[in-house]
């Protein structure tokens, strides 16, 4: 009995390991099918308004640089399905297809940003 007890502790970390393995593809998938040149090309008309650099200086303006990928891909996602609507971001995402709008939100998630995370912490770079 006491030799099935010190398994225990061995088949958690067994399970925690495959967790982990599962995670890990998951988490990078998404870098992985992006192309973060394509994506620097495909913002060059954002730059009048969203900055050079993706960090806007006009607060009507927000800032890309740094933010989260798939909430990039998601809001360019629903501007161009109509799910989201402003009249200004419409006309820029109308003909952009799924695999832009991965390379668009990459490249600017992939850019040092002035955002803060969910704990008020500035994402590190
Ligand atoms: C003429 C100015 C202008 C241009 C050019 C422009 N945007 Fe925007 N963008 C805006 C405005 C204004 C908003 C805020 C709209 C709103 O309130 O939904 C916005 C919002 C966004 C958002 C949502 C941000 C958030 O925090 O929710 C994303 C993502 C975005 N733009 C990406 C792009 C990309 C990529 C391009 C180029 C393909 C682009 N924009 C071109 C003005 C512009």
């Amino acid at each position: 009995m006491s030799r099935l007890m010190n398994l225990i502790p061995d088949i958690k970390t067994v399970v925690q390991i495959a967790l982990l393995a599962l995670a890990i593809p998951a988490a990078s998938s998404f870098a992985a099918s992006a192309n973060l040149e394509a994506g620097k090309k495909l913002a060059q008309p954002c730059q009048a308004c969203h900055g050079a650099d993706g960090n806007a200086t006009q607060p009507i303006y927000p800032k890309l640089a740094g933010q989260y990928a798939d909430y990039l891909a998601r809001a360019l996602t629903e501007y161009r399905d109509g799910n989201r609507v402003n009249p200004i971001m419409a006309a820029f995402v109308e003909k952009l297809s799924d695999q832009d709008i991965k390379d668009l939100a990459a490249y600017y998630s992939a850019m040092p940003g002035q955002l803060d995370d969910l704990d008020g912490r500035m994402k590190p770079e």
